[in-house]
């Protein structure tokens, strides 16, 4: 109990003195889908438990969401943008918001990690290139043996699926875990990208 208490403050201490820059508010929309009639859907943060929302296909009235960077961070790759936590605010008692960065929730059981907003320190970066689409910079190659993390590449393993959550099933967006070229497990999971709009 006291050592987690100690924890949690460093971690308090840590987040304060990085200073997080907030981008103006954008829209996430699907594009480039493997099944044209997903081009264009806005994706929404869905209830999925107690503050936990998942990003759900939402026609054409999605969710307003925001990219937080730290000061002083550079994009690995000259020409695409920095890496920050993706950021959905969650309202809640009439008019304050909590600032919850997203992360990636995985089951054992499957490849196909689903993206979850939640109060959390854990966060997944991404980052959006100059045509404004979304990826994440990857260091780590384990499909050689001894495996190297010296070089970044950029994943972009987006994929719209039918997902089941602590009893939700949804539309949602997802990640298929791997180098890009590993086949999601779920049936039906599209191949997508997905764009950010700016409102
Ligand atoms: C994102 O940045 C804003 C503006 O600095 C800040 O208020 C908010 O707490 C940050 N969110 C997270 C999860 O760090
Ligand atoms: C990705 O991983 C597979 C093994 O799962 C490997 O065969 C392939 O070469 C890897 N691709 C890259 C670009 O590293």
């Amino acid at each position: 109990m006291k050592s987690f208490a100690i924890l949690s403050s460093l971690l308090l201490l840590g987040a304060a003195t990085a200073q997080e820059i907030q981008s103006k508010p954008f829209h996430l929309v699907i594009t480039q889908a493997a099944k044209k009639a997903l081009n264009g859907e806005q994706l929404s943060a869905c209830h999925s438990g107690a503050a936990i929302e998942s990003l759900c296909l939402a026609g054409s009235s999605g969710g307003h969401f925001y990219l937080n960077h730290t000061k002083g961070e550079e994009a690995p790759i000259k020409g695409d943008g920095l890496p920050g936590a993706l950021i959905w605010n969650l309202p809640y008692n009439g008019d304050l918001v909590e600032s919850e960065p997203m992360s990636f929730y995985s089951d054992p059981s499957t490849n196909v990690a689903m993206p979850m907003f939640m109060p959390s320190y854990d966060q997944q970066e991404v980052f959006f290139n100059k045509n404004n689409i979304m990826g994440i910079y990857s260091y780590l190659n384990d499909a050689v043996t001894p495996p190297t993390g010296d070089t970044v590449k950029v994943l972009k393993n987006w994929y719209v699926c039918e997902t089941y959550y602590a009893a939700y099933t949804y539309r949602t967006l997802n990640w298929v875990m791997g180098n890009g070229s590993q086949k999601p497990q779920n049936p039906s999971c599209v191949k997508v990208e997905v764009e950010r709009k700016f409102l």
